[in-house]
């Protein structure tokens, strides 16, 4: 409950915000716009004091986006990126953090900085914060430089770590070869989506749900952009999302091209063209367009197994026990699945008719050499069916 001299106060704030708003000059008004954010707490993470050093004119930062964004991560970079303040950091390393990080930044005490991301933060900011203000309850302490010296040590670690390309080229080459087969029964088990987003909506039920909890309430102002891929020369309307599967993200372009991106770094990992017909209406023209798209589902073709597996109860000299009617129950025994093990589906339980069962509808979502079937049925012996191989066709190109 506000008192009535509260009331008074923030009547008079808002006074003194709208005057403001009205008296001064454009430069000064975004200013004076993100002093007052500061002053009511909705900038986080920056001091005041901070953000009047990096407005003044001549300090390389251009924090008016801070009016909309809030998020001094998304805004602030580091501006001392010059040989010379490499250098200048080069010095400070070695004489504030090689002790733990070594000299060339490959980790001793404290962990290696090079060739990986920053668990605290990859953002110039989080990096400079991180330097500045240290990792509570770690070795890790504060380093309270001048503002300058901090940056400088940013840029020098940044500067000792090449590994970036080559990362990505390892990650390129290795990736595109990896296929991603998705088995039916995980896309039907999804609740909410985790690491992968396998479906238009991340799951059948369409929650558009994310079961990951890094990002919460608390931190989601520190979320920064890390890639942009510009899709090129598409001019129609993009209603896709993107699906993502291990790490990498398929995504369509219109009218028909499919991309598959490292969802980390955004570097094109392969593009498909598919050939459409001449005759598709446009979306400029034409209400009923195929051009805009939902973008790609991804699953394995399931491998029906062919023909029906048919199970026979024989008595030990080799004649059909008619009087059988129990029920037989299929599983897979050797799993020769490639790249993954195999998942059985359809009906895998029957009941035995004179003696005799039989798997009408079963399938194996799984490329793979030398799977064989067993069957088990109460009161009787299992079998264990010949191996067999199942091909896959190009499931990607
Ligand atoms: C006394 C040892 C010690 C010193 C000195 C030290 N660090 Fe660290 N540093 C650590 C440890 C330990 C961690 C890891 C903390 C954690 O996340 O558990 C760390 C983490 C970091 C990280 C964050 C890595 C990440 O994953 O986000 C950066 C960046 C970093 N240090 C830079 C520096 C710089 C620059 C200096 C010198 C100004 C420095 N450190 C001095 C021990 C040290």
């Amino acid at each position: 409950m506000l008192t009535k001299r509260g009331k008074r106060l923030s009547a008079v704030a808002v006074l003194v915000a709208a005057l403001v708003a009205i008296m001064i000059p454009a430069p000064l008004r975004w200013r004076a716009e993100v002093v007052l954010l500061s002053l009511a707490g909705r900038i986080p993470d920056i001091e005041l004091t901070q953000l009047l050093a990096y407005m003044r004119p001549g300090s390389g930062q251009w924090l008016r986006p801070l009016i909309e964004t809030h998020n001094p991560y998304a805004v602030l970079r580091n501006v001392k990126t010059t040989p010379a303040d490499i250098q200048a950091g080069a010095t400070l390393f070695r004489s504030q953090c090689a002790e733990c990080h070594a000299p060339d930044g490959s980790g001793g005490r404290g962990p290696r900085l090079i060739g990986r991301q920053f668990t605290h933060g990859e953002s110039d900011w989080a990096v400079y914060r991180t330097i500045r203000f240290g990792i509570p309850n770690t070795t890790m302490g504060p380093h309270p430089l001048p503002d300058t010296a901090v940056w400088q040590l940013e840029a020098f670690v940044r500067s000792i770590d090449t590994s970036g390309s080559t990362l990505g080229a390892t990650a390129r080459g290795s990736r595109g070869a990896a296929r991603v087969p998705v088995p039916y029964d995980e896309l039907a088990a999804i609740r909410n989506a985790g690491e992968d987003w396998l479906t238009y909506s991340g799951s059948y039920g369409s929650s558009r749900h994310s079961a990951l909890s890094q990002i919460n309430r608390g931190n989601v102002g520190h979320v920064a952009l890390r890639w942009i891929h510009q899709l090129e020369g598409a001019t129609d309307c993009v209603e896709v999302s993107p699906v993502v599967r291990k790490g990498i993200m398929f995504v369509t372009q219109p009218p028909s091209r499919v991309l598959a991106l490292d969802a980390t770094t955004g570097t094109e990992i392969w593009a498909y063209d598919h050939q459409v017909s001449r005759t598709v209406p446009r979306s400029d023209v034409d209400d009923f367009s195929v051009v805009a798209n939902r973008g790609v589902a991804v699953t394995l073709p399931l491998f029906a197994i062919q023909p029906p597996v048919e199970v026979v109860a024989v008595d030990t000299a080799g004649n059909t026990v008619t009087s059988f009617t129990g029920f037989v129950t299929i599983a897979i025994g050797k799993n020769g699945g490639l790249l993954f093990p195999g998942t059985l589906s359809g009906t895998k339980t029957v009941a035995a008719v004179n003696g005799s069962a039989t798997f009408s509808d079963l399938s194996i979502d799984q490329p793979g050499i030398g799977y064989t079937l067993v069957v088990t049925a109460s009161s009787l012996t299992g079998a264990e069916s010949a191996s067999f191989n199942v091909l896959t066709p190009s499931v990607l190109p």
